[in-house]
């Protein structure tokens, strides 16, 4: 028996995520939560012959109710981007949001899986972690930013460029969910494509800038919704497959490092002790992280891409971790 709730569920993620969830027989509760529109949406999809039960729940009033017994809880809650702005842009706007999703779900389902998708990630993870330290129910293990966009994005690329079949190229992302912070490991493609020095860039620009791709050729009307509701059931259905189902799944995500001090040791080796976040490889299993994988080592490139990355990543943490401190 697995409950999902999804918040934001009526926008442009939440809809089709919320298809693919549907069609999990491994979800047993299919709850959607938003601030318009679930009676809707949940009606329609009620109507799909799997067996998961759909509620829709809409509105603060029907929030305790939407998220109460919550095994997984997915955010993608909030504004999206259009053309000019950065992620950063808009935190002023999403970090309340996901506040106060975070407080309703420390409150009624302090031991659900946390998946952040509602941007900038790199701000609102720390956000979701330091409202659940406040209400003491914080297991660093069980709260994750979805970066797997940023994968799927690396295997399209270079599968391009390479003309292999995308879904068997895999490239580790690791560090934060941002232009320059995002930082694709393709010197670890196993059978490491051969890259002219020039197409290594373009491929490394292209996977670190594809969300303004989408932003840009929406021209206005949001950003990515249709290749993110593919990577966020992904990453929700890996979750859960090896927190309730056994089995052993791996998963770039971004979380707090202390979610296993002792893996985080060949990260904190090579990415030092400034950042308290990452996105690194982790083995999912029933309490989450299991354990933090290595990133390996990194290219001369990809060092110089990480020595970019550090300082902007290191103040989106500081400004969310700030925001709750500063909050009533
Ligand atoms: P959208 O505007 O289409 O949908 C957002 C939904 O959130 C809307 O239905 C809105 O009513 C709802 N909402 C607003 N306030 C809410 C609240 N307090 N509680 C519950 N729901 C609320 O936006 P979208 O395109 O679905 O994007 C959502 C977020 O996901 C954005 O912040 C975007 O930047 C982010 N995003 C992240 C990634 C990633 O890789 N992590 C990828 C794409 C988009
Ligand atoms: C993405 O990578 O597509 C998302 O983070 C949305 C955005 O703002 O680009």
């Amino acid at each position: 028996m697995v409950k999902v709730t999804v918040c934001g569920a009526a926008g442009g993620i939440g809809q089709p995520l919320s298809l693919i969830l549907k069609q999990s027989s491994k979800i047993s509760h299919l709850s959607l939560y938003d601030i318009v529109n679930t009676p809707g949406v949940a009606a329609d999809l009620s109507h799909i012959n799997t067996q998961s039960k759909v509620t829709g729940h809409v509105g603060n009033d029907q929030l305790k109710d939407a998220i109460i017994g919550s095994d997984v809880v997915v955010i993608p809650a909030g504004v999206p981007r259009k053309p000019g702005m950065t992620r950063d842009d808009l935190f002023k706007i999403n970090a309340s949001i996901v506040r106060d999703l975070a407080t309703a779900a420390a409150k009624y389902a302090p031991k659900a899986f946390m998946c952040i998708i509602s941007n900038p990630v790199n701000s609102t993870v720390p956000i979701v972690a330091e409202v659940f330290k406040k209400y003491n129910v914080y297991d660093p293990r069980r709260i994750f930013g979805v970066t797997t966009l940023d994968i799927v994005r690396a295997s399209t690329f270079i599968g391009e460029l390479i003309g292999a079949e995308p879904s068997t190229v895999a490239c580790k992302v690791v560090g934060g969910h941002s232009g320059h912070t995002i930082l694709p490991l393709i010197s670890q493609v196993p059978g490491y494509p051969k890259l002219t020095q020039d197409q290594l860039e373009k491929v490394t620009h292209r996977i670190q800038f594809g969300g303004d791709e989408v932003v840009k050729a929406k021209n206005g009307a949001g950003s990515a919704t249709l290749s993110m509701a593919y990577a966020g059931a992904r990453f929700a259905l890996n979750l859960i497959d090896a927190a309730f189902y056994g089995k052993q799944l791996v998963e770039c995500t971004y979380v707090q490092l202390d979610s296993d001090k002792q893996g985080a040791q060949d990260t904190r080796r090579i990415i030092g002790n400034e950042l308290e976040y990452f996105s690194v490889p982790v083995a999912l299993g029933p309490n989450g992280v299991e354990s933090i994988l290595p990133i390996g080592t990194l290219s001369p490139f990809e060092q110089g891409l990480f020595s970019k990355a550090v300082t902007e990543l290191k103040g989106n943490i500081a400004k969310g971790t700030n925001f709750v401190a500063e909050s009533k």
